[in-house]
């Protein structure tokens, strides 16, 4: 179906099986009043990539890391559902979520380095997913560990197998760390920043690694990011998450090229370097609002140029928006959205 606004025919929500639905997953630290993560709610469909993003604090790792069940110590996390692969995680024991975890359902870490272990061989770490999961061992992990290394770039496969993590670079490590997430073939791979540390080149190099998996396997990625670049190359699907709730999600064309939230059109105005009238950058006002800080209403209100230009603070301040179908086919949480006819160009003053 081709949108009759932006143009685009990118595929619209619900048109893919999903293999993960969160719903409502709300998360709280200890000694903190307000939840981190309030009620959120994504699908990612099999084969498909979804883009989380957001600014800095607003629950991307925290949403990763309640799937993958990592969070520290102190946390507690409710949800209607977190189905993967049609089963409700939160029903599943320690043991039976061990046998998920790094072989159905596996993750990639933003910083490889301090998750590889510096005591053990790459291609042991490589393989250990591979015999945990799959019960190969001996000589046939070894043949499917030099071919993973291979797959995914490293040169001399061989021979990379027999180092430790230390005599690696950035890029050559975020590589093992693919290796090492894909050789069990999950379905579903969410990869927190995978590529934010390294320089451009081995970045795109990584990226297209990810995009032949997905094609190749069928894989799943939920992938984590701030940067709207990638999301643009990759990503099928995007959910904006501002202060610990999603904010906006639809096609990713879609969205990017017609940004309902006045959030969303702000972190896209940034990651272009726009500039107003007088040639200043354009930047948020204040820092980026943690879920802890919150007051009533919409949550980004106190920064929402769109709520001080339209005269629409009341309800703003008041109450917070639900989550609309916009006139694009997709879902952004703003009373200005939601209420009238509404355009970009009206939305951020230049
Ligand atoms: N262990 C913790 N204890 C208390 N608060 C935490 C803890 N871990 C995360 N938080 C809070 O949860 C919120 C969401 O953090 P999260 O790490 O998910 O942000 P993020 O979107 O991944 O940010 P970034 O882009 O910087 O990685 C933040 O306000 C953070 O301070
Ligand atoms: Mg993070």
């Amino acid at each position: 179906m081709t949108c009759q606004t932006c143009d685009s025919n990118a595929p619209a929500l619900g048109e893919r099986q999903p293999i993960l639905s969160v719903r409502d997953l709300t998360v709280r630290f200890a000694g903190v009043e307000q939840p981190v993560l309030d009620r959120v709610s994504f699908d990612v469909g099999k084969g498909e990539v979804v883009a989380l993003v957001g600014e800095s604090g607003s629950g991307k790792s925290v949403t990763a890391l309640s799937v993958m069940r990592l969070l520290p110590p102190g946390a507690t996390l409710s949800a209607t559902a977190v189905h993967f692969g049609g089963r409700d995680l939160q029903n599943l024991s320690a043991g039976e979520f061990a046998h998920l975890r790094g072989g159905r359902l596996s993750m990639l870490f933003q910083q490889p380095q301090a998750m590889l272990d510096p005591t053990s061989r790459v291609g042991a770490q490589v393989g250990e997913p591979l015999y945990y999961h799959n019960g190969i061992h001996g000589r046939e992990n070894r043949r499917h560990v030099v071919g993973m290394l291979g797959e995914v770039g490293i040169p001399d496969p061989s021979a990379r197998a027999d180092c430790y993590s230390f005599e690696l670079s950035g890029g050559m490590a975020q590589r093992v760390m693919m290796a090492a997430a894909l050789s069990a073939s999950p379905e579903l791979l969410i990869a927190d920043e995978p590529t934010t540390a390294l320089d451009v080149t081995v970045q795109a190099q990584i990226l297209r690694l990810l995009n032949a998996e997905r094609h190749r396997r069928r894989l799943a990625v939920l992938l984590i990011t701030h940067d709207l670049s990638i999301v643009s190359a990759v990503a099928d699907r995007i959910v904006v998450m501002y202060a610990g709730r999603v904010v906006e999600e639809g096609p990713a064309a879609r969205v990017l090229k017609q940004p309902t939230h006045p959030y969303t059109q702000a972190l896209i105005r940034c990651s272009l370097f726009q500039t107003d009238a007088q040639g200043k950058l354009f930047s948020l006002p204040h820092g980026a609002v943690h879920a802890r800080d919150l007051t009533a209403g919409c949550r980004f209100h106190p920064r929402c140029p769109v709520a001080q230009a339209h005269g629409c603070l009341d309800r703003c301040v008041v109450e917070e928006p639900h989550l609309c179908d916009t006139v694009c086919g997709c879902k952004a949480r703003c009373w200005a959205a939601s209420s009238e006819p509404y355009r970009v160009s009206e939305g951020v003053p230049a």
